[in-house]
């Protein structure tokens, strides 16, 4: 069981002269159980590749498969589920109820508006409250947070997302990361993002992406000792990272690495010899 690509590639406007060489020889894998981050500054083919892994595009070299199968196959309809990056821009029900339970209703739940619930409320959105509302008066962070519902009510085996949380404030994107996170209970997760920050504690691998291509597919531990090669994808480590990586270059004994402000302050405390 894995969504897989392996030496995938893709060319937007293959045959013309217009062609964008979007992805080159991409491996990567994920399994029911793991969340994968996925890196990259601006344009280097993280959209893409999601749209490779959902089935949306097919490669123009090498081969995308989900747990055996081609995404694009009617066999594996509803086993990836791929929430965009402006996700606002694919409603299209009346209500926000109707909207969320389209993915469960389609796939033969027996309850969908119940899927559909559930849902909503992991993201931190009322259901009383905004199941009822049009989904096309709902604010930026709202409308996110609802295609994220809509992608969780499918209950996929695997589950994409492409900045889950950009524009979020702060308790939206902790009530984000957490329904994100509780999904790696029963899915494969990978999330897209430039600013890795609020999952790289939760993620087993992060994967960066330069110009299309894997630059670095490590666990998110031994980003410290890969610093200069991340950054030299013109990825910043957050300052948490930055701080214990200076902290150590000027002698501190640190023993691992901490993504949470907080561990870290213990970690840096204790290598001066402070108690726990
Ligand atoms: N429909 C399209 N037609 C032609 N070129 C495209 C198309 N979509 C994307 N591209 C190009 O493919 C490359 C990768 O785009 P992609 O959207 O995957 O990047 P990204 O890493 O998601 O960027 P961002 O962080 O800005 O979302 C870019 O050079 C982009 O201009
Ligand atoms: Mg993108």
């Amino acid at each position: 069981m894995a969504l897989v690509a392996q030496g995938a590639g893709y060319a937007y406007a293959a045959d013309t002269r217009f062609r964008v060489d979007a992805l080159r020889e991409v491996d990567f894998e994920v399994v029911p159980g793991e969340l994968v981050v996925v890196a990259g500054t601006t344009g280097s083919g993280k959209s893409t590749l999601l749209r490779l892994l959902a089935g949306l595009l097919e490669p123009t070299e090498g081969l995308v498969s989900v747990d055996g199968i081609a995404p694009t196959l009617r066999a594996a309809r509803g086993s990836v589920a791929l929430v965009f990056q402006n996700p606002e821009t694919q409603f299209f029900a009346e209500t926000v109820l109707a909207d969320v339970a389209f993915g469960p209703r389609n796939l033969g739940s027996a309850d969908p508006h119940a899927a559909a619930r559930e849902a909503l409320t992991a993201v931190g959105l009322d259901p009383d409250v905004f199941g009822p509302r049009s989904p096309f008066t709902l604010s930026g962070g709202e409308a996110r947070r609802v295609a994220i519902a809509g992608a969780l009510a499918m209950k996929a085996g695997y589950l994409l997302l492409d900045e889950p949380t950009a524009g979020l404030d702060a308790r939206g994107c902790r009530d984000v990361v957490d329904a994100v996170v509780a999904e790696r209970d029963r899915a494969g997760v990978v999330v897209v993002t430039h600013d890795p920050e609020d999952f790289l504690c939760h993620a087993d691998r992060v994967v960066a992406l330069s110009a299309g291509s894997v630059v670095i597919s490590v666990p998110p531990s031994e980003l410290t000792h890969r610093h200069a090669q991340y950054e030299s994808s013109g990825l910043r480590l957050p300052e948490v990272v930055r701080a214990q990586i200076l902290a150590r270059q000027r002698g501190a004994a640190l023993t691992g690495v901490e993504f949470d402000p907080r561990a870290a302050g213990v970690l840096l405390a204790e290598s001066l010899g402070a108690p726990r």
